[in-house]
């Protein structure tokens, strides 16, 4: 008897010994974890400890191989933080422990709950789970692509409709730049973003998803109503909305959007900016794609999108940008927009002919702003020569919507050859005032109203250039207006905007 119990007690320390001595441990090694698809789809775990130093990497699809920062044990939890290169990114903890004969990762990222699971790793486990580098082009000038004169107009669908975005839909869209008369007012490239991208066949070829059945057909539909086509994409392995970016496939996407007869790529760096987090690989990365674009042989426009990062207007014209977003995201609401709009105050020097400063799509149309809100921000985006992306539902537009996105007089400013961006002239409490020179010598002038009631503005035209001849025009009330004795004081709404062409 005494030997069966001893031998039971030796039976049960062979088995679960390592198991508990491990449960007691925090856990070192290697971890795999279970496939997910859950963000940010962690896929392994290394932890050393050499010469009492502690570090580690965890590998995830979207970020690859992050260094575990803060790497510290309390008991037997494993208390880490990662940063994937958005200065933006709160570094909350994130704590492994073994449990049973697993390892459970837990925390907060973004706005995510992390929850993973992962077994011990085999050497040959680990190896399979490694992710690639590629190699960047060192700095070189891209020539210029001829393509954005003036800032380009269009569509883009991002800000109406998010992820649901269809091949029928960007048809409909084709159909209402014609009939409405956007087209003919210039908005002629139809840009989709985020959400039309499937996945790679056996070559590496990137497909469009369901929603797309077939991209060339698409292209050929929007050519042949006399308009553009844009797509999308991002450098990281994954889109912002975690879609296969062009991560190890540049010049085959490149490729593959010619052939299919693509003219306009937005760049959104998103997960790319676990890769390339500093300013020389952003520029790096960003002219890999303008290469690429250009080796295609086909006119293909290109946007920047890495949030004005490390100067863009700096370098985004060297590395064959057309334009370059400024900012984060605009949202539809009065704050975001004026945010973002005035904050563009010192930007002018970048732009020119072929380059222009983004301060992000149109919202226009969308309903989260009043009409004198949405004249502000038309108002502002001419004046600073920014594209003009529409980003609502153009087959259901109210005439006060048309009215703003389609006025010609503010489109010319936009359109204006001169190609120059503008800039304030000056600031008082609330009020604002903008000027933009234009080619025939005279100058687009914004007077802006940040209060919270309606106000009077007083211009004083020698503050833009001009003598107490100049002439006058108010172009959102489409009539002429007097100035007198050298200045001119108008009401300008709450949130509002008054738009004035001033000229000799
Ligand atoms: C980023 C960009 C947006 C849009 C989304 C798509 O947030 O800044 O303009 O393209 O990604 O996921």
């Amino acid at each position: 008897m005494r030997h069966w119990i001893a031998a039971w007690f030796t039976l049960a320390l062979i088995v679960c010994g390592p198991l508990q001595a491990r449960a007691q441990q925090a856990p070192l090694g290697g971890w795999v974890f279970e496939p997910t698809d859950k963000f940010p789809q962690f896929t392994k775990m290394v932890v050393q400890r050499q010469g009492g130093q502690l570090s580690g990497v965890i590998t995830s699809q979207w970020y690859g191989d992050l260094p575990m920062l803060t790497l510290r044990v309390d008991h037997d939890r494993l208390i880490f933080t990662i940063s994937n290169g958005n200065p933006r990114l709160t570094p909350h903890d994130l704590t492994a422990q073994i449990v049973g004969t697993h390892l459970v990762l837990t925390g907060h990222l973004w706005d995510d709950d992390i929850n993973a699971t992962a077994h011990p790793a085999t050497p040959s486990e680990l190896a399979v789970l490694s992710f690639p580098t590629y190699p960047l082009p060192p700095p070189r000038a891209v020539p210029d692509n001829g393509l954005a004169r003036t800032p380009p107009m269009g569509w883009n669908s991002w800000n109406k409709f998010g992820q649901e975005i269809d091949d029928k839909t960007v048809r409909q869209i084709a159909d209402a730049l014609v009939t409405t008369g956007l087209r003919d007012a210039g908005y002629v490239y139809v840009n989709i973003d985020d959400g039309w991208q499937g996945a790679r066949d056996a070559h590496g070829v990137l497909q469009p998803n369901a929603k797309f059945p077939d991209m060339k057909a698409l292209a050929d539909y929007v050519h042949a109503r006399g308009l553009k086509l844009g797509i999308y994409s991002s450098p990281g392995p994954k889109s912002c909305a975690g879609l296969p970016g062009t991560y190890g496939h540049v010049e085959q996407d490149a490729r593959t959007w010619a052939a299919w007869g693509i003219d306009y790529l937005k760049y959104d760096l998103c997960s790319g900016e676990a890769f390339y987090h500093t300013s020389e690989t952003v520029q790096a990365v960003y002219q890999q794609m303008g290469e690429a674009l250009q080796a295609t042989g086909r006119p293909i426009l290109y946007s920047l999108c890495e949030y004005g990062r490390f100067d863009v207007g700096s370098w985004g014209r060297r590395v064959g940008g057309n334009l370059w977003r400024t900012t984060g995201d605009i949202s539809d609401d009065y704050t975001r927009m004026s945010e973002i709009g005035f904050m563009q105050f010192n930007l002018a020097p970048y732009a020119a002919p072929g380059h222009w400063n983004d301060p992000d799509m149109l919202e226009v149309g969308n309903g989260g702003m009043t009409h004198d809100e949405y004249i502000t921000h038309m108002s502002l985006w001419v004046i600073l020569a920014a594209p003009l992306l529409a980003g609502n539902d153009l087959s259901k537009m109210t005439d006060d919507t048309k009215s703003i996105l389609m006025n010609k007089e503010a489109i010319a400013v936009d359109q204006d050859k001169l190609g120059k961006q503008g800039y304030r002239v000056s600031a008082a409490g609330a009020t604002e005032i903008w000027e933009k020179p234009l080619n025939d010598g005279s100058k687009a002038v914004g007077l802006f109203n940040r209060g919270e009631s309606a106000s009077s503005v007083t211009l004083d035209l020698k503050s833009v250039g001009f003598g107490s001849g100049a002439k006058l025009h108010d172009i959102w009330a489409g009539k002429d207006v007097m100035a007198s004795g050298g200045s001119y004081s108008v009401t300008v709404p709450m949130h509002g905007a008054v738009l004035l062409k001033v000229s000799k």
